[in-house]
């Protein structure tokens, strides 16, 4: 559970958000006659009602004051959409504002401008966006989304949607797709140290390019080799909201047991072979995708020091990521008191770094895709052993 300091703003948002919700879908106004000491507020102009619901006068009793929708709000409330204090969220607070192309997945209100949904042009939007916006409720709930067929991925493919799930595949995508790395790689020698190179990051909670694996092309693909497309699961798990709950965004594991043995999702397992060497076909699969991650960022770390001649060290904690480690004692190295951004990357390790990142950047991946998780890191595995002089087949693993 996350511990938040919900700025004042993002809980007007909320409510504002419900009982427009209310008004619109369930057609009529909250009142003065429906909750005794609670005057509404009429909206001066023609067609809506202002959403706002005040108390008349004091003392202020919260459990008079009905608002229809508080389980969703208070579900979301607790959820990462809503935590207003989460870095996803304040960013920009030294800026004052939100840049335009991070505002449409960072802010409600970025979002609608982009879809067009607050009656400005469809696009990013063309002025920065107030600080303090959230996921909130009109980001879902909001009828222009059903008019939105479909959403552009970042490797250019236009995925169909349909309704709520619009939200989730605008935000949850990403930010690069394999094409990013091939256009930076070019063609330039494989395993030669290229200063002008630098890490290609994926973003963060990338679960819809996950989900949509080979065929919305995220990862970098390995010429020569097929991988799998979206992971269609089973019917009736069909989108996002068939396994999280759309408000407190938790996945709703006794839905998993109507198909699986084990309603766990880090022990479901239905594949009876080992992906990962290890022979052990009772963990779950999400153990085999993160022993195969563990293994590639240690091929990463080795192709560093052995071929590209410098040595590199990850810290998840600060952008971007990798840091050079010259003399290698496992520590980043600094320079005028900052980390030192890795610059010694050479093609092939950049794009295995890439692949290495996207699959762990997205903690479902496991549930999302697991087949072309599993594809993404064999591949990267298979394309640093050659030059790092270790047999692919040595190591068991599964594709
Ligand atoms: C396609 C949607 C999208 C765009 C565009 C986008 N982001 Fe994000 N970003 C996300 C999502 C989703 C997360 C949530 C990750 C999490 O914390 O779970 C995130 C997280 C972050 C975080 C928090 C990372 C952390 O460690 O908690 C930062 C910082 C960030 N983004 C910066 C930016 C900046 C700067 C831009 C614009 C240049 C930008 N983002 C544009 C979707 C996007
Ligand atoms: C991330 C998207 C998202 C956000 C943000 C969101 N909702 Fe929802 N909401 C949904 C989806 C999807 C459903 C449909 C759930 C279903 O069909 O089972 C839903 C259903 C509802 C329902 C119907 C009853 C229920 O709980 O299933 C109400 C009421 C509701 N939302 C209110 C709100 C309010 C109020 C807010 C803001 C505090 C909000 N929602 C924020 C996606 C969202
Ligand atoms: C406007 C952009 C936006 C939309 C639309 C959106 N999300 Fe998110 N989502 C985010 C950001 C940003 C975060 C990270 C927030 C944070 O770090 O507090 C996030 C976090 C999450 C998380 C992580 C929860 C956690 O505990 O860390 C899940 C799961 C999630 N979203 C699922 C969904 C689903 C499902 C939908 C569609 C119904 C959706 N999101 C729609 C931007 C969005
Ligand atoms: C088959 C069920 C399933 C489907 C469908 C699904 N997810 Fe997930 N999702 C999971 C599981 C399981 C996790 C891992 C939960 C955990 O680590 O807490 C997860 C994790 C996530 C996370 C990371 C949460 C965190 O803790 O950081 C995000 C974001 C997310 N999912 C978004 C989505 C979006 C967006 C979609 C639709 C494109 C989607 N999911 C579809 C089951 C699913
Ligand atoms: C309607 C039945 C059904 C439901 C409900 C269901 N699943 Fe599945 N699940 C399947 C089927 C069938 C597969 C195999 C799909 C394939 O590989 O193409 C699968 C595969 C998986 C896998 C990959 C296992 C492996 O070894 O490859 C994971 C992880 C998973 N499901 C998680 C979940 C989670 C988490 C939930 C609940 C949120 C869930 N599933 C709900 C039917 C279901």
């Amino acid at each position: 559970m996350r511990t938040k300091a919900i700025a004042l703003s993002a809980v007007l948002l909320a409510l504002a958000g419900a009982l427009a919700l209310d008004l619109r879908e369930a057609g009529h106004a909250q009142t003065a006659e429906d909750t005794p000491g609670v005057a509404a507020i009429p909206f001066t102009g023609d067609e809506v009602v202002l959403p706002f619901v005040i108390p008349e006068s004091g003392p202020f009793n919260p459990e008079e004051i009905e608002i229809e929708n508080n389980q969703a709000i208070a579900d979301w409330f607790r959820s990462a959409h809503a935590d207003a204090a989460a870095e996803a969220f304040r960013h920009w607070d030294e800026d004052g504002e939100i840049r335009p192309a991070c505002s449409v997945c960072h802010s409600g209100a970025g979002f609608r401008s982009f879809h067009g949904l607050d009656g400005s042009a469809p696009g990013i939007p063309e002025t920065p966006v107030d600080l303090g916006g959230v996921v909130d409720c009109q980001t879902c709930h909001n009828p222009g989304l059903s008019q939105i067929t479909e959403i552009r991925m970042p490797s250019g493919v236009m995925h169909p949607v349909n309704g709520v799930e619009a939200s989730c595949m605008t935000c949850h995508q990403g930010r690069t797709a394999g094409v990013t790395v091939a256009e930076a790689v070019g063609d330039l020698p494989d395993d030669s140290p290229n200063a002008d190179l630098r890490f290609v990051n994926p973003h963060y909670a990338t679960a819809a390019a996950t989900w949509l694996g080979g065929y919305g092309a995220a990862g970098y693909h390995y010429e020569g080799r097929a991988y799998s497309g979206r992971f269609f699961h089973a019917r009736p798990v069909a989108s996002c909201v068939s396994c999280h709950q759309p408000h407190t965004l938790e996945v709703q594991t006794d839905s998993c047991s109507t198909c699986h043995e084990n309603g766990n999702p880090e022990e479901i397992r239905l594949a009876r072979q080992s992906y990962d060497g290890s022979g052990d076909t009772s963990q779950g699969i999400r153990e085999d995708i993160r022993n195969n991650a563990a293994l590639l960022l240690d091929f990463v770390t080795r192709y560093g020091a052995e071929v590209a001649g410098t040595a590199i060290v990850y810290d998840g904690g600060r952008y971007p990521y990798f840091f050079t480690d010259a003399n290698g004692d496992g520590m980043v190295d600094t320079a005028d008191g900052s980390p030192v951004a890795y610059a010694s990357w050479t093609p092939r390790m950049l794009r295995a770094a890439y692949n290495w990142k996207l699959v762990t950047a997205d903690p479902g991946a496991y549930a999302h895709n697991p087949h072309y998780a599993l594809e993404l890191l064999y591949d990267s595995i298979a394309d640093l052993a050659g030059p790092l002089g270790v047999e692919v087949e040595s190591l068991n693993l599964l594709r």
